[in-house]
């Protein structure tokens, strides 16, 4: 991979990761970048880096020298967030550097302390901080905690208004020729906005308030590119990716977007043959809807549909007196990332005795969801004529109560 220069004295290196799961959780089947960044000045600076995985650091080390940068010229290592998918190559790095010196939070010294045993000299910074690398190069950081770790924070080159926010602003996706937004495809574009979305409600979801306040901040700046930690670097429009961060954060406590979600799950079927009537009813609306069986769709791409919906339907039977499984899992991580106020609609199907309604009601509870639930359809075995046709009109109602809502902002 090539290093590229982002903007005057300033350069992005990165690394891509393919075959494992984010997080150890998260499908990225089109693989993820982490990147780093150099600011020379007078002083030369190194913002964020990479994981410790399978010789990344080494990919690291290479752009390094591909920029004609020994190691020993680096005179700062400036860790805005301390999550090892970011820091892991810092034991590497101290392989062949042992006295680097770190710029980062007090926070962010105890955790290198606890998952490296890094205690190098380390330079703490808060908001409102500066670090002259002269050349006019003065980074200036804020502290934006919680985006998505405690102890994070951006950096900010007064120079050539280079936002460095790490985690804010990423997405999912690798990135090979093109890491820039002004030399994407439209096709290319459109990729990068699925994969941020799904990243912003699998990653951030859970901390929209404080991405929020980021955004805030971010605002406050005369903010001219965005070069985040992971995938493209907004440099023409960086105000797209702000406005997208604002919405993605506004959608946990909703509206979100003029759409629907329909989550199934069926034994033998009798469920499944709610789902194709409720999908037109909500269709006669002119509403767009998503449809995701489970657990065959993995929840990291439901819960993407999901934050950027306002209504959610969901289509399970009862099994063993509970819901059926997977949609339990799926709804437990909506309350876990905070997917709050949905309009919803349940229906489904049982044998002997209900009982899905009665977890369902604990999850939500749970999480103080507040999901704002149409009466449910539910069906001993099979469904009828006429319970299909209350599930089509459900469905109608649903993207009524969603459009109103969505209306009224
Ligand atoms: Fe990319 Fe929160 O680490």
């Amino acid at each position: 991979m090539q290093t590229t220069q982002v903007t005057t004295n300033t350069w992005r290196l990165s690394a891509n990761i393919y075959d494992i799961l984010f997080e150890g959780m998260w499908p990225i089947p089109h693989g993820f970048s982490m990147n780093s960044y150099i600011v020379k000045g007078e002083k030369v600076a190194i913002i964020d880096g990479v994981c410790d995985w399978d010789g990344t650091p080494e990919v690291l080390f290479d752009q390094f020298r591909q920029m004609n940068v020994d190691h020993n010229d680096i005179d700062y290592v400036i860790i805005n967030h301390m999550e090892p998918d970011h820091s892991g190559w810092l034991k590497d790095f101290k392989k062949i550097r042992p006295d680097f010196k770190i710029v980062t939070t007090a926070k962010a010294q105890a955790l290198l302390k606890s998952f490296f045993e890094i205690d190098n000299e380390i330079m703490v910074v808060k908001s409102g901080d500066t670090l002259d690398l002269g050349g006019g190069h003065v980074l200036a950081f804020e502290e934006i905690p919680n985006v998505h770790w405690p102890e994070t924070m951006a950096t900010f080159d007064t120079k050539t208004g280079t936002l460095f926010p790490c985690d804010a602003f990423g997405s999912f996706g690798a990135i090979d020729e093109s890491p820039y937004d002004d030399q994407l495809t439209p096709e290319q574009v459109k990729f990068y906005e699925f994969e941020a979305s799904r990243y912003y409600a699998n990653i951030v979801g859970a901390f929209s308030a404080p991405a929020a306040k980021a955004v805030a901040k971010t605002e406050s700046l005369p903010v001219k590119i965005i070069a985040p930690g992971h995938g493209i670097v907004w440099r023409e429009n960086p105000r797209k990716i702000i406005d997208d961060y604002k919405r993605y954060a506004a959608y946990s406590k909703g509206p979100a977007k003029e759409e629907i979600t329909v989550i199934w799950g069926s034994m033998y079927g009798n469920t499944k043959r709610g789902v194709d009537p409720v999908v037109e009813g909500i269709k006669s609306e002119g509403v767009k809807v998503n449809v995701h069986q489970v657990p065959e769709t993995h929840y990291s791409y439901v819960l993407r549909d999901v934050w950027n919906s306002s209504g959610v339907v969901l289509a399970m039977p009862t099994y063993e007196y509970k819901m059926f499984a997977p949609m339990a899992v799926v709804l437990d991580e909506m309350g876990r990332k905070k997917a709050f106020n949905r309009k919803a609609f349940r229906l489904g199907s049982y044998g002997w005795s209900g009982g899905a309604q009665k977890e369902l009601d604990e999850i939500l509870a749970r999480y103080k969801m507040n999901w704002d639930f149409l009466e449910p359809v539910e069906f001993k075995g099979a469904p009828t004529e006429e319970d299909l046709a209350t599930i089509r009109r459900r469905g109608r109602e649903l993207a009524i109560k969603v459009k109103e809502w969505v209306a009224a902002g």
